[in-house]
């Protein structure tokens, strides 16, 4: 722990450049954050009906995600209790059972061994042989809004706490609408060459980037620049590692998708939203915003890009992207939204490049051996906590800030201090 802490200085708000490329720095964040924190797997809207299934990850264990016949959503490893093979090699399906390729062992919508092939003579030589044990290992399932959510660890506190007071902010984006949220058709699944923290605390808390490094893009793309934000109306909120940094603009990241009809879309909608959420957070809505659920679920509220930063080692990352919408906004609007997001942060989006590029530099970049000595400064905003009368959570004024990324590294530490053994049902 010792040394772990000494990667992180808090006070000072400076950070070891190891954090980024040590591989057994790496190894431990798979095992106490990726292997313990509750991680989101899917929205319901991906696995409505009974045998619908995806494969994702949890850290780099390959996962199923499946809709059994009694509507319950299940999450189990995507590897066979027999020799360990892969049993779904589909990443998105409709099924009644799993069959593994190898010896051909058949697995329920709930993980359980339901058949296999000479099952008697398993049951004549393998003595005490009970295929009630032999089902794919389970994770807990939870879900909010939409959203579901998984964990390893027997040991973890409830979603709910998990999610604390953040839970209040998720409702801007998840609950603005009694109709809920919907993933529109297809993901894209993308590679990058850097560290998973890099893009997960840009989207919690790093508004300052973003008149820099956008700008050109802005530029081309919508014919404007990004121009500096509004400080003064502006926060940075987190909660237990949880960051959102917003405005109060009611529209201004929708109107980066460079579409008029979301923006009247949002527009003629503030009324309502502010009758369900309060006027505060009805102006959170479309703002220009970015958020990110510790660890590696990040959106921008309003500009409906929602993804996962999955780690593939400490230099690469599969980032797997959504087209997040309200299910009752009209179709008409859903497709720009589509549009949208594919312009700006998709793998083809202008801004998305912008970003890749900075974090893949400066993953590789911190591992020089001498540079790796050099600590990064994480400071700006140290003393601007403050008291609101409504927002929730750690609050601090300006979004030109660094206390979201702070509050990331702080969750980090807190788990990666933790020593117990890794708890998870057999
Ligand atoms: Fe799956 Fe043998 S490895 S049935
Ligand atoms: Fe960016």
């Amino acid at each position: 722990p010792d040394e772990l802490r000494a990667l992180v200085d808090l006070e000072r708000g400076a950070i070891d450049r190891r954090v980024y490329w040590d591989e057994a720095v790496y190894r431990l964040e798979l095992e106490r954050i990726f292997a313990r924190c509750w991680l989101f797997v899917a929205h319901e809207s991906q696995v409505a009906e009974p045998g619908d299934f995806l494969t994702t990850y949890m850290g780099e264990d390959g996962v199923i995600v499946a809709r059994d016949g009694n509507g319950a959503v299940n999450v189990f490893l995507n590897s066979c209790t027999h020799r360990g093979n892969r049993i779904s090699l589909a990443e998105v399906g409709n099924r009644r059972r799993f069959t593994c390729n190898y010896h051909g062992w058949t697995f329920g919508l709930d993980g359980a061994l339901v058949a296999l092939p000479q099952e008697d003579v398993y049951r004549q030589t393998c003595p005490g042989f009970d295929p009630g044990d032999l089902g794919l290992h389970r994770a807990r399932v939870a879900s909010y809004k939409g959203l579901v959510f998984a964990t390893f660890d027997e040991e973890a506190p409830s979603l709910e706490d998990y999610l604390g007071d953040y839970r209040w902010y998720l409702d801007v984006l998840l609950d603005n609408d009694e109709d809920g949220t919907e993933f529109l058709e297809g993901s894209i699944k993308s590679r990058m060459a850097c560290n998973w923290k890099f893009p997960a605390e840009n989207f919690a808390g790093d508004s300052y980037h973003a008149a820099w490094t956008h700008n050109s893009g802005a530029m081309a793309m919508l014919g404007m620049g990004v121009g500096k934000s509004n400080q003064e109306n502006s926060y940075q909120i987190n909660v237990n590692g949880h960051g959102w940094q917003f405005g109060l603009d009611m529209v201004g990241n929708a109107m980066v998708l460079g579409e008029q009809d979301i923006v009247d879309y949002l527009r003629e909608r503030e009324e309502k939203v502010a009758a369900r959420l309060g006027k505060l957070r009805s102006r959170m809505v479309g703002s220009i915003s970015s958020a990110n659920l510790f660890p590696h679920m990040s959106f921008l509220p309003g500009q409906s890009t929602f993804r996962t930063w999955h780690p593939k080692g400490p230099k690469a990352i599969e980032l797997h992207t959504w087209v997040l919408v309200n299910k009752s906004a009209p179709e008409s609007l859903k497709s720009l939204y589509m549009k949208g997001v594919m312009r700006t942060f998709s793998p083809s989006g202008t801004l998305e490049m912008d970003d890749g590029d900075n974090w893949e530099n400066s993953t590789q970049t911190n591992d020089g051996v001498v540079t790796r000595r050099q600590k990064l400064h994480y400071a700006l905003g140290l003393d601007s906590g403050i008291q609101h009368p409504e927002l929730k959570g750690a609050v601090h004024l300006r979004k030109y800030n660094d206390s979201n990324q702070r509050a990331f590294y702080r969750q980090w530490l807190k788990l990666m201090c933790d020593e117990r053994a890794h708890v998870s049902r057999s």
